[in-house]
């Protein structure tokens, strides 16, 4: 909250929510860091100047243009930390399990982003669900060819966006048109690397799909290309549903569990995210706390696809709490709203006999998954010198979320009721590097 020196270009006014750390951890009134009349000041540069009650705004950025969201809830622009861009549009696929929904829709829709025109055509629609659901930053899987993740990349760079992809290490057990050959994969990634990791606001992840669809080859090259590209993430699928484990262990004879072949290949760092873990064992949450690894949670899949419910409070349990984030999995998933995805993750933990409050779940979605996607310097709050990412989330966007809203007697029931029935009608406005991207009327209730 540090006045910033130079004259803000614009300021937003309207009620702030920042997160200066866990509140789960630290409980929420160090955690949390809101003012009713607050506001945002931005420079033309894209960063945050200042943020703090409006009252207390820096002479220097007065006379800034002023945005007023009155009413509104401004925050760091949310983070979704697993979504898929070549499945952008084959939601709601309906299958037995995970395997045969593989099978069955997700490998032959890949399959199409072997055409680079459908690639770059492609990753447009998929950054604009993305934004006009208020996520500005994403960890993202594409597909195995290289240029589809090239396509992401210049479309991500082009709209200023923080972005991390990479094209995805596959093998074996898979059609040949979403295969290829374990050397050839390796030398992609690396060239991929090479071309965007760091370029302005991307990075790139070493994208392995998940045990089944790799070698043990393309495994070692895939933690011999991470060993020595330490800034790059590590994403894969770990653990999601019962007949992937049975099938893991079948493949994998030598394994103590599914996290040791991970493990085995030097797959399991600080920097590697891990999506679903629903199915895991003490010692598997011992190491993935030992190595400080993530794990995320993909709510709206798990419960699409059939794949199991997810016990959160198993995961953070001491003496080994392992890192949780919080996903929508598209297109295993139903929602591009991480709003959506809060509220399926709070029923979720409800049938685990457990709960969260509000605050937990934003947390998640924007500081949470930052700091697990090694992002945190960069985004996830409103401090001075971050990006400005910004959603603005308007509490009475719908007529349902109006009627609730005259109930609401705190911030926190106000948050509550965005994240159980808020979608992307409740994104009033979009800021990637502070510019609007995305804005919509109020409609009330
Ligand atoms: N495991 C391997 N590939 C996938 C995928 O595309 N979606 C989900 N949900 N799980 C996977
Ligand atoms: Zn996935």
């Amino acid at each position: 909250m540090r006045a910033g020196a130079d004259a803000a270009a614009q300021v937003l006014r309207g009620r702030t929510l920042s997160f200066r750390d866990d509140p789960r951890v630290v409980g929420p009134d160090r955690a949390v860091q809101s003012h009713e009349d607050g506001a945002v000041a931005l420079c033309s540069q894209g960063q945050i100047l200042w943020y703090g009650a409006f009252a207390d705004l820096p002479s220097a950025h007065a006379a800034a243009p002023c945005e007023s969201y009155d009413g509104s809830v401004i925050l760091p622009g949310l983070i979704d930390a697993h979504v898929h861009f070549p499945q952008h549009r084959m939601l709601a696929a309906p299958a037995h399990d995970l395997l045969e929904w593989l099978d069955r829709f997700a490998f032959n829709e890949e399959a199409q982003y072997a055409s680079e025109d459908h690639a770059a055509a492609a990753a447009e629609r998929f950054l604009d669900k993305l934004v006009s659901h208020g996520t500005t930053s994403a960890l993202v899987f594409s597909s195995v060819h290289g240029q589809a993740a090239d396509c992401l990349f210049r479309a991500a760079q082009r709209r200023g966006l923080c972005l991390i992809t990479g094209a995805t290490m596959m093998d074996r057990n898979a059609p040949d048109a979403v295969t290829q050959e374990a050397e050839a994969s390796a030398r992609e990634s690396a060239e991929l690397i090479a071309s965007w990791h760091g370029v302005q606001r991307l990075r790139y992840a070493l994208t392995v799909r998940f045990a089944i669809t790799s070698s043990e080859e393309q495994l070692r090259l895939a933690g011999e290309l991470l060993a020595d590209h330490p800034g790059c993430l590590l994403h894969t699928h770990l653990s999601e549903s019962a007949a992937e484990i049975e099938m893991v262990q079948r493949l994998f004879p030598w394994s103590k569990d599914y996290t040791d072949v991970y493990e085995r290949f030097g797959l399991v760092g600080e920097t590697s995210v891990f999506a679903h873990g629903i199915h895991l064992s003490e010692r598997e949450c011992q190491a993935l706390h030992d190595a400080g690894s993530l794990v995320v949670h993909c709510p709206t899949s798990n419960a699409f696809l059939g794949s199991g419910l997810f016990d959160i409070e198993h995961l953070y349990a001491a003496p080994r709490p392992v890192r949780v984030g919080v996903a929508s999995d598209i297109g295993g998933g139903t929602s591009y709203s991480l709003l959506q995805t809060l509220a399926e993750a709070y029923k979720i933990a409800r049938l685990k006999g457990c709960s969260f409050s509000a605050f937990d779940g934003f947390y998640l979605a924007t500081l949470g998954n930052a700091r697990g996607l090694c992002l945190d310097g960069e985004i996830g709050t409103l401090d001075a010198g971050r990006w400005a990412d910004v959603v603005v989330l308007d509490p009475c966007a719908t007529p349902v979320l109006a009627g609730r809203n005259e109930l609401s007697e705190s911030l926190e029931d106000t948050l509550f009721a965005l994240m159980m029935l808020g979608d992307d009608r409740a994104v009033r406005a979009v800021y990637v590097k502070g510019e609007k991207v995305a804005s919509r009327d109020r409609s009330g209730g």
